[in-house]
């Protein structure tokens, strides 16, 4: 295996969206950053075929497999000039759960084959992969998992770091996998007829913006309040779940500023902002039968 230094660079970093899901996808701006917890991966020259292991998502795969980690896998190895690699993966993200695990596996893959390189030049690498995922991904968790930190996402102009402290979050699991492609094609469709969603996604859009300043002015109960909109803009969108408006619930009486479903929705995670409270709500999401961690968004590959 490659020695421990090596190992501890190729980390991708797993993401939260604080406010702007589905809306990034049609060129609003969203809020969003990187995590403490990601994907680290090793590789070593393999005799056979290229080899990808994940135990903690119970995923062994070779090239060629019928898998979409099988799928991604091969696209990174060959756009990264590599064959005959023996890759394994440990991981504390949750899959599918709207936290970047697929961008963060793709970003750590992409770092041991290429060490090399940095920049623009490892997001699109990674992005090979998980486009592999996702038919048409905004590109914000790849590029957050790349750079860290917390930033302003847009298509068209991609990451802008945003000076501001790290901000500790609460996040609560719905316990139910779902596919970001299948969620955002679900959005397109609605959007497409017409009626409610394209309001939403205006919504969404401008709480985004709104919340960019209540962030940068320090103004934690706005933003709280900008999470709890977003969330029933989410709702009317048709995105949530009965798991998460629950937890949404549950974070506000346990004196959370607002809470609200992260990523795609369908399943996967909320967030909850609560300072000073964090633990009092995250006991509050487990005494109701939920999985819940504190984490910081803001952090630093
Ligand atoms: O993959 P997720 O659940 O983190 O969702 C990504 C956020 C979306 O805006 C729904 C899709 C995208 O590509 O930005």
């Amino acid at each position: 295996m490659t020695s421990p230094e090596h190992a501890s660079r190729a980390r991708g970093l797993g993401k939260i969206i604080l406010l702007g899901e589905h809306a990034v996808v049609y060129g609003h701006k969203a809020v969003a950053g990187a995590i403490d917890r990601g994907v680290a991966c090793e590789q070593e020259p393999s005799e056979g075929a290229s080899r990808l292991r994940i135990p903690d998502w119970r995923i062994d795969v070779q090239v060629g497999d019928e898998h979409p980690v099988a799928r991604a896998f091969d696209a990174l190895l060959s756009a990264a000039e590599c064959s005959k690699v023996d890759v394994r993966a440990r991981t504390d993200l949750p899959a599918a759960a709207g936290l970047g695990s697929s961008a963060a596996l793709c970003v750590a893959i992409a770092r041991s084959l290429r060490p090399d390189l940095t920049g623009d030049a490892l997001r699109v690498l990674a992005s090979v992969g998980e486009e592999c995922f996702h038919e048409r991904p905004s590109g914000i968790d790849v590029a957050l998992s790349c750079a860290g930190g917390i930033g302003i996402f847009t298509r068209s102009a991609g990451l802008h770091a945003l000076a501001c402290p790290s901000l500790p979050l609460v996040v609560g699991l719905s316990g139910v996998q779902r596919s970001t492609a299948a969620m955002v094609a679900g959005v397109a469709g609605r959007v497409a007829d017409g009626g409610q969603a394209k309001a939403q996604i205006e919504r969404i859009g401008t709480l985004a913006e709104a919340g960019q300043q209540a962030l940068l002015s320090g103004k934690l109960e706005l933003l709280g309040g900008l999470m709890s909109e977003c969330h029933q803009a989410l709702q009317d969108l048709g995105v949530s779940i009965n798991a998460l408006d629950t937890m949404v619930e549950v974070a506000g009486e346990a004196g959370a500023l607002g809470a609200k479903l992260t990523g795609a929705g369908g399943g996967g995670a909320m967030i909850a902002l609560a300072p000073g409270r964090e633990p009092q709500v995250r006991e509050a999401l487990q005494s109701r039968g939920f999985d819940a961690f504190i984490t910081t968004l803001g952090a630093t590959p």
